[in-house]
């Protein structure tokens, strides 16, 4: 198949998908020698658009897994507003060391329901948004030096794929399937569904950053301590306020985090599909 451009479609609330897909982007333009351009759909604003891509296109689709699937409040602009029409497709999720669990499959499948062939997919842990004592750091320089010979034999395969391609790639995980279920530290469900950030007053200095990065626009411009809209607990406000005055008090939330530090701290590795 001739390539004859990429496109990196992906929503990154905290910066590990868009650090994957780009360097899977980068090394992918590299080998095939064409054009490589961001489609970054992570705030409000960049969702309104259509998008529609056709053969000869390549796009590298990257979502962070949000309990065990595609982020449910994104899902809805997959299915409602991206068309492929025949373009070639590579699904990518980041998960935070936990379980991508789901996630893959149903990336996958939306995308093959609207028009993208999918003939490579990847899988890749990357620092926790609700902890940094899982996967901290990554993904690191051994996690990106195989990111990048997995982009090297993709770039290898689409060059010998037809014109019409009729592949599907085989990867981990069922469609459909059942949100995973978040436990605090006594192995019950852990809800944490109105949670919201809290701000320091003593830290904010009112600088509106938060409420530029809010995926959901949900943070009040006139008083960026009230969150107006839903919170999908993204910690985009949490990672971003340069000073630190964000952060999270729910009994509920602190629980389940406190369990992910007891349980997952083990070394997740990357899972890359052809
Ligand atoms: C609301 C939410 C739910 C998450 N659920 C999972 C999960 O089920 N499994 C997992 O391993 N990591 C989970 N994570 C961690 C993210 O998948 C991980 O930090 C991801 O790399 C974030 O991507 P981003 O930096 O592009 O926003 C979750 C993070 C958030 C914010």
């Amino acid at each position: 198949m001739n390539v004859t451009k990429i496109t990196l479609l992906y929503y990154s609330a905290t910066g590990n998908t868009e650090k994957v897909v780009s360097a899977i982007g980068q090394k992918m333009a590299e080998c095939l020698q064409v054009p490589c351009e961001k489609a970054d759909i992570t705030l409000p604003g960049n969702r309104l658009a259509a998008l529609e891509f056709q053969k000869g296109d390549l796009v590298i689709a990257g979502m962070p897994v949000y309990a065990g699937r595609v982020p449910n409040k994104i899902l809805p602009y997959l299915q409602e507003k991206i068309e492929g029409n025949g373009a070639a497709a590579i699904p990518v999720v980041t998960f935070g060391n936990r379980s991508y669990d789901n996630g893959l499959k149903e990336l996958q499948h939306e995308l093959e329901l609207h028009g993208f062939h999918t003939f490579a997919a990847a899988a890749v842990p990357a620092e926790h948004a609700f902890t940094d004592q899982l996967a901290k750091g990554r993904p690191a320089s051994a996690d990106i030096n195989r990111i990048r010979k997995f982009a090297k034999h993709a770039a290898d395969m689409v060059k010998l794929l037809p014109e019409n391609i009729t592949v599907q790639v085989k990867v981990a995980g069922e469609y459909p399937a059942p949100y995973y279920t978040p436990l605090g530290t006594d192995g019950q469900p852990a809800v944490f569904l109105k949670a919201k950030p809290l701000t320091d007053p003593k830290k904010c200095d009112g600088c509106g950053i938060c409420v530029k990065v809010c995926p959901m626009g949900s943070i009040s411009e006139e008083n960026p301590a009230e969150v107006r809209g839903i919170c999908i607990k993204c910690q985009a406000c949490v990672k971003k306020c340069p000073r630190g005055a964000k952060y999270f008090a729910d009994p509920a939330f602190l629980s389940h985090v406190a369990m992910l530090e007891q349980n997952y701290k083990r070394r997740a590795e990357a899972e890359f599909f052809v």
